[in-house]
């Protein structure tokens, strides 16, 4: 489509102006039609300047998020990735899942601007509000030793902590098992979803969905819990491509390459968290991602789903 062939090569040059000719060329159209579709770009919010005489150019900071964006922030890492950038979507992995209802295999990125039903862990909502979070899903193929499912979760933890430390400098804590953390906030979270194959009951594809506030501050009252933002000036196309080739530069196989980070940034170990109501110490997080606690009586135990908190929580 023209428009976003013209938006690929603007977001490829960003802050850099194209002119009109090249663009034209580009696309094997007009100059008149080149204009046409920056207009349109223009009327939908994408902030694009017409410079006289050199062409256009978009915004080095443009947030707004498209797929060209998102292909242009890969610069070339995962090229067999379908992408795909809605304005409005109930949910992006509930999006994930109905394309592989329809018969999509593959690998795919699934983003939007704003949710209406995003959702969390235990049945929670994720709160999704316009143009001020990233939202977004992949959808992956199993590694073919399901043992190693289960840590899908962890991989990914580690996979933002590296990408928000690479753009925005800010170190992430990881609250186990899924939940980011900065400066005691609840910023983020991940929420990991298997679907089987009726026939053979095994997973077929996996629904990995990832969170991040960025620069939303008014927060719904029943959240709950202490949440806020890593802060805005974070273009949202960037982080998440850097968050999906961290993750899939990740050999999922081998859980040591990345677990030592997973501790380092853990939040929970070596601290007193209420678990079921029960006052518990964290002990440690072996390399199948279970959690080791300690009860007040001395008992230890090894869990692998339900909720920690913090005592500030
Ligand atoms: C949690 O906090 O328990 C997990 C939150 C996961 C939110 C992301 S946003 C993109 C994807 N779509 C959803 O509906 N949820 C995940």
């Amino acid at each position: 489509m023209l428009r976003e062939r013209v938006l690929e090569a603007l977001e490829n040059n960003r802050g850099v102006p194209v002119s009109g000719q090249e663009l034209a060329e580009k696309c094997g159209v007009s100059r008149a039609a080149v204009w046409k579709v920056i207009e349109a770009l223009k009327k939908d919010g994408y902030p694009i300047l017409s410079v006289r005489s050199s062409g256009y150019v978009l915004e080095q900071n443009s947030d707004v998020l498209s797929e060209a964006a998102v292909r242009a922030a890969l610069k070339g890492v995962l090229p067999d990735m379908e992408i795909r950038v809605f304005r409005e979507i109930d949910s992006t992995n509930n999006e994930a899942k109905r394309m592989l209802a329809s018969g999509y295999s593959g690998r795919a990125l699934l983003a939007a601007d704003r949710q209406t039903a995003g959702r969390g862990r235990l049945g929670k909502s994720f709160y999704s509000p316009a143009g001020s979070g990233l939202y977004f899903s992949l959808i992956m193929k199993p590694a073919s030793d399901s043992e190693h499912l289960p840590m899908t979760t962890l991989q990914a933890g580690v996979a933002a902590v590296r990408a928000v430390r690479k753009i925005t400098g800010k170190e992430l804590s990881l609250k186990w098992v899924n939940d980011l953390f900065l400066d005691g906030k609840k910023v983020g979270g991940i929420l990991t979803e298997a679907v089987t194959d009726l026939e053979s009951g095994a997973v077929s594809d996996i629904v990995l969905g990832i969170g991040i506030n960025i620069s939303t501050e008014s927060f719904p009252e029943d959240i709950g819990q202490s949440v806020g933002n890593i802060g805005a000036g974070c273009i949202r196309s960037m982080l998440c491509a850097e968050i999906a080739s961290q993750f899939f530069s990740i050999d999922p196989s081998d859980p040591s390459s990345y677990m030592e980070e997973y501790r380092r940034c853990s939040l929970v170990l070596g601290r007193d968290v209420s678990y079921h109501g029960e006052t518990v110490r964290a002990l440690s997080i072996d390399e199948t991602g279970g959690l080791e606690i300690m009860y007040e009586n001395g008992t230890r135990k090894i869990i692998r789903g339900g909720e920690i908190k913090l005592p500030e929580q």
